[in-house]
């Protein structure tokens, strides 16, 4: 049994990551086990920005976006050195175990961490990106998609009010989940995403074609990964001389209250991270699979990209 453990968040913030650190927080307590808050990722860390927590300090978050802790992309970290000033920082404190909430590439900082060091390290994977090897929900996902399905209900109105075509850009430098969940869900015309090649010469031809056959409107969601929106949008109006307009969503996908599902999952999460810590268990990450809690070998997280889901991809076929 340990007897006193650090949790973080770090990377993109995701909508569920302050019910996870809840979780994690209120679950140690609840076992009679010291916790740590890390405030700003390995940054914090770094800088050994850390303190001992009580109930009270997770009071009043579960509703909230963004991470109370703080985050931080910490290029420090990816030094051998800057890892083993953070191991330090640690065991300096008697913190015997870390639970690192965060992406694809806070959890790579967490496996070298842990294979490096030795350090007992516990992964959640928050992200809205729905990125992670080896499960098919990262907490803030969920949210994101509707925020960005709250967008495209709202472009529709417009574009079918002037007959125009509308290129909408999510976030998703590698992986096209937020935009072909969240293109299925708003009834896009087009999804692209960067897991699979597109001819927009074809798209064009395509598009001209259902104008004239009087089609009032078009919806294109475009993953950032798959292509820039303004290029995009910019090529398509030249090719099609269809009205265009593109709308670049930004960070606002990110923030915003986390639906129940984000908040009832990071919860199940944040448990399941701290008993397993708790107990001596290391080097796994906790996600959702097919609806049920899954635990995976950290580095096989880390060292598989995820791929898309072909189910989804073929229904986003069908629909369109
Ligand atoms: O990793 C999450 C993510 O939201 C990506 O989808 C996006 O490309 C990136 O973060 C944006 O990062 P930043 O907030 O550092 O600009």
């Amino acid at each position: 049994m340990l007897k006193s453990i650090a949790v973080m968040t770090s990377g993109g913030d995701s909508p569920g990551m302050n019910a996870c650190a809840r979780a994690v927080v209120r679950t140690a307590l609840y076992e009679g086990v010291d916790v740590w808050g890390i405030r700003s990722g390995y940054h914090g860390l770094l800088e050994e920005d850390m303190f001992k927590m009580e109930r009270k300090d997770v009071s009043d978050i579960i509703q909230r976006g963004g991470t109370f802790l703080g985050t931080a992309r910490c290029k420090r970290w990816k030094t051998p050195e800057g890892r083993r000033l953070g191991y330090e920082n640690l065991k300096k404190r008697g913190i015997e175990g870390l639970v690192v909430i965060g992406g694809d590439g806070s959890l790579r900082g967490a496996s070298l961490l842990s294979k490096e060091t030795g350090m007992p390290i516990v992964g959640l994977p928050g992200t809205i990106d729905n990125d992670v090897w080896g499960m098919d929900y990262t907490i803030g996902c969920d949210t994101a998609a509707n925020t960005i399905v709250d967008a495209i209900n709202k472009l529709r109105d417009t574009a079918s009010a002037h007959r125009r075509v509308i290129v909408l850009e999510v976030m998703g430098r590698q992986c096209g989940w937020l935009a072909l969940v969240s293109g299925i869900s708003g009834g896009a015309e087009y999804i692209l995403i960067p897991e699979e090649e597109y001819d927009l010469d074809e798209i064009c031809k395509d598009m001209a074609e259902a104008y004239k056959k009087g089609k009032r409107y078009i919806l294109m969601v475009v993953a950032e990964g798959a292509g820039s929106g303004t290029e995009i949008g910019k090529y398509v109006a030249e090719k099609t001389k269809l009205d265009t307009r593109v709308s670049v969503l930004g960070h606002i996908q990110r923030g915003g209250s986390p639906s129940v599902i984000d908040r009832v999952r990071a919860s199940q999460l944040g448990e399941k991270a701290a008993l397993a810590i708790i107990s001596g268990m290391s080097d796994i990450v906790f996600g959702f699979a097919k609806g049920h809690v899954v635990a995976i070998d950290l580095h096989d997280a880390v060292n598989n990209k995820k791929k898309i889901d072909p189910d989804y991809m073929h229904l986003a076929k069908v629909l369109f």
